[in-house]
């Protein structure tokens, strides 16, 4: 009903992810992963590795932990269907940091993920109202979210982790006021990466 006014429009509304959300969020975690990452790795690996950080009980275990959250970015509803609600397309994740190699404070937060598939990264985001927010893209209305979830939390830094080469997101990053302070080792499939990590205050 909300929608009804943006028939033929894609949009998008951000909520909470529950316990419920792990299936939708599980599929949806591994196709955006794969449209980010394909081309940096061989087939083998990149299937490896998606399907073991992105099964269903890595999201299970993460929306059951009470020092993570997940907000969802989720469409309109299906055209033709404007009583059903839409798909996930993209989603944050935070939770307390897994960098081994890092020296976190006892106050950090992780942003574990953030992914929007490429189709949905201008549409315009709705509120609670179903209104258009002015000048507010998806992925900077999941930061918010992610910024607003780390600070109810306790949190003082925001830590993540990101490829060097990810410029996109790095930019995004910068943007959002993260700065550089250090490098990650980790394992995807049968290959041996570095991330850049950087970190914000909150
Ligand atoms: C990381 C990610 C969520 C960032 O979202 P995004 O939509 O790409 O980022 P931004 O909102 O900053 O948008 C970037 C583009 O929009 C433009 N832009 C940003 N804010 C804008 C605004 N208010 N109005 C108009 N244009 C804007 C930027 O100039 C840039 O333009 P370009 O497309 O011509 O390069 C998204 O790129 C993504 O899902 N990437 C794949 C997954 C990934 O790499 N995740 C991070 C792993 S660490």
């Amino acid at each position: 009903m909300q929608h009804a006014a943006f028939e033929g429009i894609e949009t998008i509304t951000l909520r909470p992810a529950t316990v419920e959300d792990a299936p939708a969020l599980a599929l949806t975690g591994a196709a955006t992963f794969l449209e980010a990452f394909t081309w940096m790795l061989p087939g083998p690996d990149i299937v490896a590795h998606t399907r073991k950080h992105h099964a269903v009980e890595v999201y299970a275990h993460y929306l059951a932990e009470p020092g993570s959250r997940v907000t969802l970015a989720v469409t309109g509803p299906a055209v033709g269907c404007p009583d059903q609600p839409g798909s996930v397309v993209g989603y944050v994740l935070i939770c307390a940091p897994e960098l081994p190699s890092f020296p976190v404070l006892p106050t950090d937060v992780e942003l574990k993920r953030i992914y929007l598939f490429s189709r949905f990264r201008s549409a315009p985001v709705l509120d609670a109202y179903g209104r258009i927010i002015a000048n507010l893209r998806p992925a900077q209305a999941l930061m918010d979210a992610a910024l607003a979830d780390a600070r109810a939390l306790g949190g003082s830094r925001l830590l993540l982790g990101t490829h060097a080469g990810n410029s996109r997101a790095i930019a995004f990053y910068r943007r959002n006021g993260f700065r550089e302070v250090g490098t990650r080792l980790f394992q995807v499939g049968s290959r041996q990466c570095s991330d850049l990590i950087f970190a914000r205050q909150l």
